[in-house]
């Protein structure tokens, strides 16, 4: 310690001006609000915004959808095919399933190999069962043209895959599907995953109860951000809301310099989504830990491991902000296993930046919430619900109460009250197996 500069025996005066970086002011939030609400009705009008708006051709479950259904969920390195069974109130029941894993380099690998692998796991997981609809989880941008055909925009999420962008996704995997002979499965639906999130809410809301209204919003915060909403007179609509950019009032040195550096995607694009999703938040941390502001760094002399780029991820951001163990002895370890030595006071340093982190995330992704539902319904004066997946809301501690918070915050404690947030671990696969049910009823 004698090494040490004499700020650095208080670790929360260290930390103070990046935690004041990554606290957005209430203000600055409630106009992020209005940005995005205006966002969304100018995408809706077709006139130029960062929100696509894009349509999905789904329609709300009335609750009696049952079957069995295959499914694809793919929009990342760890993707699943499944058999499953639709049963109501529970949702679904998982007959088979097979689970597959790309390597980093797959994400600038061809589309034809990354099919190929998809239809292998779903000749795994349907056995000899058949015929059968498949609901296809297609969780990057893409611009439908009908229930079952997806023409894939931009990638996200770091991924650059050969031969996929302006093709048609469901094309593709029937094509591979083919190559395998599985004549018997037919794709039926394709949907984002937030669409597929909301839809699985409103499925299992009306098997309990067919008088049900169905849910609002689907919510993702895992590896990426984004929302579907169903809005008045426009249906069901997949935003992309990870492409939002009305961000310049709340984003800190760390995220412009991100933004600038990252080129796929590229530089002014997914800019909400590299402030809030698990692929950037381990980066946001390690960047303000080297570059804190204030009159001292925390790592006095920065260890290799954290100067290499994207050496932390979500899961370490959430870890650290999880431990309360004397010495925070926890964190020593995870550090330790990545080559960083560390003092207690600069551990403690860390787990501060870590939790100002994940807040900053919870009142962003709230204030982008309150933008969709103050447009469907200004005052918020009736009951919404908002169905959420992803490993962030669920994996990082307390994430639930820091976006109710957030919500009495941005919008008082009466309209953040009517706003109900649903947790729904898997209900990816799930839903799209609703999705395929409802398109096959059609
Ligand atoms: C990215 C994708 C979007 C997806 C989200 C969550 O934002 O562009 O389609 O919904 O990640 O997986």
């Amino acid at each position: 310690m004698a090494a040490r500069h004499p700020p650095f025996d208080d670790p929360a005066a260290v930390v103070a001006p990046a935690v004041a970086a990554l606290t957005p002011s209430t203000q600055s939030l409630q106009a992020l609000i209005g940005a995005f609400r205006r966002a969304i009705a100018r995408g809706l009008a077709g006139e130029p915004s960062s929100l696509k708006m894009l349509s999905t051709f789904v329609e709300q479950p009335r609750g009696d959808e049952c079957g069995r259904v295959a499914v694809v969920d793919w929009g990342g390195t760890h993707g699943r095919a499944a058999l499953v069974e639709l049963i109501g109130a529970e949702g679904t029941r998982t007959l088979a399933e097979r689970e597959f894993v790309f390597r980093e380099s797959d994400k600038s690998g061809s589309a034809e190999d990354i099919f190929g692998e998809i239809a292998g796991a779903v000749e795994a997981a349907v056995g000899r069962e058949g015929p059968l609809p498949l609901g296809f989880v297609y969780s990057f941008p893409a611009r439908l043209d009908g229930i079952d055909r997806a023409v894939a925009l931009s990638l996200t999420k770091g991924w650059r895959v050969r031969g996929l962008v302006g093709q048609d996704v469901v094309a593709l995997l029937r094509s591979a599907l083919a190559r395998r002979g599985l004549d018997r499965v037919a794709v039926t639906a394709v949907a984002n995953d937030t669409v597929s999130t909301l839809v699985l809410e409103s499925y299992r809301r009306r098997a309990r109860d067919p008088g049900a209204r169905p849910a609002d919003i689907g919510l993702i915060l895992g590896t990426g951000a984004n929302q579907a909403a169903d809005l008045p007179g426009a249906g069901v609509r997949n935003l992309e809301s990870g492409n939002f950019d009305g961000v310049e009032g709340v984003a800190s040195s760390w995220d412009r310099a991100l933004d600038s550096e990252v080129t796929d995607p590229a530089p002014g694009a997914q800019r909400f989504e590299k402030m809030t999703a698990g692929h950037y938040l381990g980066e946001i941390l390690r960047r303000a830990l080297l570059d804190p502001g204030g009159r001292a760094p925390i790592f006095r002399t920065p260890p290799a491991a954290l100067r290499a780029p994207w050496s932390l991820d979500a899961e370490h951001v959430s870890a650290f902000a999880r431990d309360g163990s004397d010495q925070l002895s926890a964190t020593a370890k995870t550090l330790r296993a990545l080559d960083i030595p560390s003092t207690d006071a600069e551990r403690r340093a860390l787990c501060a930046l870590a939790r100002a982190v994940g807040r900053r995330t919870a009142r962003l992704i709230a204030a982008g919430l309150l933008g969709t539902a103050t447009f469907i319904d200004p005052e918020l004066r009736a009951d919404r619900v908002v169905a959420v997946d992803g490993s962030v809301y669920g994996g990082f501690p307390g994430f639930p109460d820091l976006v109710r918070e957030a919500f009495g915050e941005l919008a008082g404690s009466t309209a953040a009250e009517r706003l109900s947030v649903v947790y729904a671990k898997d209900s990816t696969a799930a839903g799209a197996a609703v999705i395929a049910a409802v398109a096959a009823r059609r």
